[in-house]
């Protein structure tokens, strides 16, 4: 029995180059899935450019456009369920997620972090921040880390982690293009694994079944 072709909403903030990645993948047919849509709390930011290119929808969904709470999480399960999403990908999306959403993705909602979780992650450690952190702490490696979401920030079950060394001499932005290079990289083997349903959640660890 083959595999259905996954549905999958990505949410980014910014310049999508995860996005990209992972989308190049997709056009080549490696990953077996289809982008949906492209969901940013920005009217137009780079990402969106990418994916209008390839005419995936975009949506621009900010908390400020809703009278509450409610209404936000409403009108984004709204647009998920539309799509028949299985699948969304935090691809550098910078807002919390609304824990009605996480509940209704659980675990078909992963996110990538530019750092070996648990250490730099949480609250304010997002994009060069969490490279400057890195490099003023002296440490000699750092990484990825790629988990499902869960309600607490940066605490879902990891799926997976690969390290990069940290020289002294380093500056952190010579740190975040290396792990740039790793997010390319496993992003979408990932997704590619997840798309094939190799990723499972056992007595909540996550195990891999690939080959
Ligand atoms: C990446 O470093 C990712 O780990 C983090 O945000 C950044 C997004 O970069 N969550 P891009 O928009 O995919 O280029």
């Amino acid at each position: 029995m083959g595999v259905s072709v996954k549905k999958i909403a990505v949410f980014a903030s910014g310049r999508g180059s995860n996005y990209e990645a992972i989308q190049q993948q997709i056009d080549k047919g490696k990953i077996k899935a289809q982008t949906v849509c492209v969901i940013s709390e920005h009217a137009s930011p780079p990402v969106f450019e990418k994916a209008k290119s390839r005419n995936i929808p975009t949506h621009f969904i900010n908390r400020k456009q809703f009278k509450n709470g409610d209404e936000y999480v409403a009108e984004l399960i709204q647009i998920l369920a539309g799509y028949d999403t299985d699948y969304i990908l935090l691809a550098g999306y910078l807002k919390l997620i609304p824990a009605p959403l996480v509940k209704a993705y659980e675990n078909r909602m992963i996110n990538i972090h530019p750092a070996l979780l648990p250490n730099f992650g949480g609250k304010g450690f997002y994009g060069m921040n969490v490279h400057r952190a890195v490099v003023e702490s002296g440490v000699s490696v750092t990484g990825i880390t790629i988990h499902f979401v869960n309600e607490k920030y940066d605490q879902g079950n990891v799926i997976l982690q690969k390290e990069v060394s940290v020289h002294a001499d380093d500056t952190p932005e010579e740190v975040a293009a290396k792990v740039l290079q790793l997010e390319h990289r496993y992003f979408p083997e990932v997704v590619r694994l997840l798309c094939e349903d190799k990723i499972k959640i056992l007595n909540n660890k996550v195990i891999i079944e690939d080959e």
